[in-house]
């Protein structure tokens, strides 16, 4: 299955799953009723891509990672290319995330390579961009969302694409961005998408929790979630879901 719903809610298991909570997880997610006007997806581990894979097809769950490189193959130690993420049957992977950016390191043009790399094997990117506190505060957040986007610039036009706007500062940390400023960046990310010729879905990410899920969701300009901690139990995870089925219906 792959991205035809409009809205999406992608849940992103970060370094968290072994292979008897994956059973668990999904054991759970066959009790729900598959959501409407929702595309779900899951990004776990590597490790669990292939297990995942059928169970979560049945389900109607469409599988994604968390991370490839650009290489086609060979000798790259501990690398994962598209190649590699097609046989596992993912439709999705999440480019640019603030973790890889701030703790590995990675660069705007290393992201833009991963994304010509994804396209070129028929994955879909989720492309992450975020704004710091500080650069919050200083009132340079739309600078710093332009520069990130700025990846896009010649990107061909119609290779599937998602973004992800989650604030640094709201990831992990239990903190959301009020729906005022929801309202205001989703607007600018997509004015700047439109510039760009690359008119996607836009996705918030940061502390997405059951409790908060509905009013971020009803922000105009959301179209879905990127979801870490709350996407590793099945019943918060599906909250979300259902929340996001109440706005998109
Ligand atoms: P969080 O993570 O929901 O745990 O804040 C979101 C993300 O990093 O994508």
């Amino acid at each position: 299955m792959s991205g035809s719903k409009r809205c999406l809610i992608a849940g992103n298991w970060k370094m968290n799953g072994l292979l008897s909570e994956a059973e668990e997880f999904i054991a759970e997610l066959r009790e729900n009723p598959a959501p409407e006007h929702v595309e779900l997806a899951l990004m776990p581990p590597f490790t669990l891509l292939h297990p995942m894979n059928r169970p979560l097809a049945d389900k109607g769950v469409t599988l994604g990672a968390q991370n490839v490189y650009y290489e086609e193959k060979g000798a790259f130690t501990g690398s994962i290319c598209p190649r590699m993420l097609r046989d596992a049957n993912c439709h999705y992977v999440i480019l640019g995330h603030s973790e890889r950016r701030s703790i590995i390191g990675e660069s705007n043009a290393q992201i833009r390579s991963k994304l010509n790399a994804a396209w070129l094997h028929g994955l879909e990117p989720i492309l992450c961009i975020g704004e710091t506190l500080e650069q919050r505060e200083k009132g340079i957040t739309n600078h710093v969302l332009a520069e990130q986007l700025a990846i896009l610039k010649g990107a061909p036009k119609d290779k599937p694409l998602t973004v992800a706007y989650e604030p640094v500062w709201a990831i992990g940390t239990g903190k959301t961005a009020t729906p005022e400023m929801v309202v205001e960046t989703h607007a600018f990310v997509h004015e700047e998408l439109k510039r760009l010729g690359k008119d996607c879905r836009v996705l918030y990410g940061g502390s997405v929790n059951p409790g908060n899920a509905k009013e971020l969701m009803a922000c105009e300009g959301v179209e879905g979630a990127l979801v870490g901690g709350a996407s590793l139990k099945a019943d918060s995870f599906m909250q979300i879901v259902e929340a996001a089925a109440e706005t998109a219906g």
